[in-house]
């Protein structure tokens, strides 16, 4: 019996997709999604502006960074509030590539959630263990020290407004997820930290969701385990019936 905590299905596009074809394909997901299902759409930032016109309930506007401080002499970066400004609710903050692409962005996660909470958005968080952890049977470590460097400050109240999302960095854009079992197992643990962080109320509330290589043909299995919340997709949700068919596969079970 699953908990009472409502699907998410969240769609990363990274860099993909022109502006200029996004409205048409918002258009057409719209007709086939479900209006009952929580849908996050996080395209590149030079979408989001023309995708606001179709937000509504269950389908809310992501944006794929934020920066750390509130404003200011950063060329190139874009603020939450700007964000905000824009009408998009959640961030994702912590992704993998990210992390790869600047090796600062380890120690900038923890502020830009801070920052990205204090302007009002809902944050994805994102953590994930390498291939070679994982070999080294040391993945579980790896993540509850990733939690506890990125959310294990007090977050307080303002935890509710995180949901996290875990990513094995061998799952992302590969074609083969982790196992239903090896993702409840990660889920399970993570849910119990933060049971010993911030109490039994978030155990049960915070939704956790599973991203690597999520598709139409694996959702359901991943779906069917009691602590995965919901998915974050990349590849797949760049195809109208694959993403639909992942959001009927959460919400089915
Ligand atoms: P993928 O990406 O679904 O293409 O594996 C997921 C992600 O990076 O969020």
């Amino acid at each position: 019996m699953k908990p009472l905590r409502k699907p998410l299905v969240a769609a990363n596009w990274k860099m993909n997709m022109l502006p200029t074809k996004a409205v048409s394909f918002i258009e057409e997901f719209l007709i086939h999604a479900d209006p009952s299902h929580d849908y996050v759409i996080a395209p590149p930032f030079t979408h989001l502006s023309e995708l606001g016109q179709f937000l509504r309930k269950g389908l809310k506007l992501g944006a794929q960074n934020c920066h750390e401080e509130l404003s200011g002499p950063y060329t190139g970066e874009v603020s939450a509030s700007m964000l905000v400004d824009l009408g998009v609710s959640y961030v994702i903050l912590g992704h993998s590539e990210r992390r790869e692409m600047n090796l600062r962005e380890n120690i900038l996660v923890s502020k830009k959630i801070k920052t990205a909470l204090s302007q009002g958005l809902k944050v994805i968080y994102c953590c994930g263990e390498s291939y070679e952890l994982r070999s080294e049977g040391i993945h579980l470590e790896h993540i509850i020290n990733q939690l506890e460097e990125d959310i294990g400050v007090d977050l307080g109240k303002n935890l509710k407004n995180v949901t996290i999302a875990y990513e094995p960095i061998w799952a992302i854009g590969t074609g083969s997820s982790a196992t239903p079992a090896q993702a409840q197992e990660m889920h399970k643990h993570i849910r119990q930290w933060i049971a010993d962080q911030y109490g039994s109320e978030f155990k049960e509330s915070i939704r956790i969701l599973y991203g690597g290589s999520v598709k139409a043909s694996n959702a359901l299995a991943l779906s069917s385990q009691p602590d995965i919340d919901g998915a974050l997709v990349g590849g797949a949700s760049l195809d109208i019936q694959e993403f639909v068919s992942i959001g009927q596969a959460f919400n089915t079970v």
